[in-house]
């Protein structure tokens, strides 16, 4: 991996020569990138499949529009059991990195179905959707009528999924992978984050730092999850208010095992 962003930095750095010399830099990176590929071959992090089509392209490749989730007022390109990729063992991923956002997670589910339902807390609102993967919350809020909404995920690709998702619904959308976790300085009155609560000290990060801005300034934070763990385990459990809980679909109950149902809470 740390070869490839060598790579990529020198590739970069060369920009402004880039129109000259593009076909020897790509014979570079290349080659470049399959001797990487055969040295470490165990590592799982370069995105061949993506790069090789194109984000764009391997999005539409491998995805296929979909309603079959909690809020079919939103058509969204998913990888579906209809899609071959889905099926794929892990070894045969061609080394594609992990697709959130080619999944439309149980928490984002439940965030959009309430923010649908309870359309007072979008209209006229400035919205930061935190970890937007496919973009279907921020879509709805789009729709609903929010006065600004950012659709925020540090996934390169994910950007390219989300506006190929709001192009499906006949929206536009403002998009940034700008890491914003940690930032106090934000102007968006409220903050949304989809399942967001998978991995331990990324939970606590995230949590911390909802907290501080909480402290700092009076800010409507709403959060989707299907009752994992690491939330449970920390001080933001006591500043969790449920405002609705779903029965997840059965589609959506299959793709994460273990779990029924999710809840839309408030942090206070
Ligand atoms: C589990 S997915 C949830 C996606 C979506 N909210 C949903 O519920 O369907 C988590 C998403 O968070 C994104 N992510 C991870 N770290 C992030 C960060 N620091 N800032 C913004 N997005 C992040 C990932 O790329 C991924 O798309």
């Amino acid at each position: 991996m740390r070869v490839f962003n060598i790579i990529q930095s020198s590739l970069r750095t060369y920009r402004v020569k880039r129109y000259v010399f593009q076909s020897q830099l790509e014979c570079y990176s290349r080659h470049a990138t399959s001797i990487w590929r055969n040295k470490w071959q165990h590592y799982r992090a370069l995105p061949t499949g993506v790069t090789k089509l194109g984000s764009e392209q391997f999005i539409i490749k491998n995805t296929m529009a979909t309603t079959d989730h909690l809020t079919p007022e939103i058509n969204l390109r998913l990888m579906t059991p209809q899609c071959k990729l889905y099926h794929c063992k892990f070894d045969d991923t061609s080394g594609v990195s992990d697709p959130y956002w080619a999944f439309y997670w149980p928490g984002g589910q439940v965030l959009t179905r309430f923010l649908l339902d309870n359309p007072s807390y979008v209209i006229g609102k400035n919205i930061l959707d935190v970890g937007s993967g496919c973009g279907a919350t921020a879509i709805a809020c789009i729709k609903l009528g929010a006065n600004n909404v950012l659709a925020n995920d540090i996934d390169p690709v994910a950007e390219k999924a989300i506006h190929l998702n709001a192009e499906l619904n006949g929206v536009s959308i403002e998009t940034s992978t700008e890491n914003m976790i940690g930032k106090v300085d934000t102007e968006f009155d409220t903050i949304i984050l989809g399942d967001m609560f998978y991995d331990e000290s990324f939970t606590k990060q995230v949590t911390d730092w909802l907290l501080k801005l909480l402290s700092l300034k009076r800010k409507m934070i709403m959060i989707g999850d299907p009752g994992r763990v690491f939330l449970n385990q920390l001080p933001i459990r006591k500043h969790l208010h449920q405002l609705e809980k779903y029965r997840l679909t059965e589609q959506c109950k299959f793709e994460n095992h273990g779990f029924n149902d999710a809840a839309v809470w408030t942090i206070k």
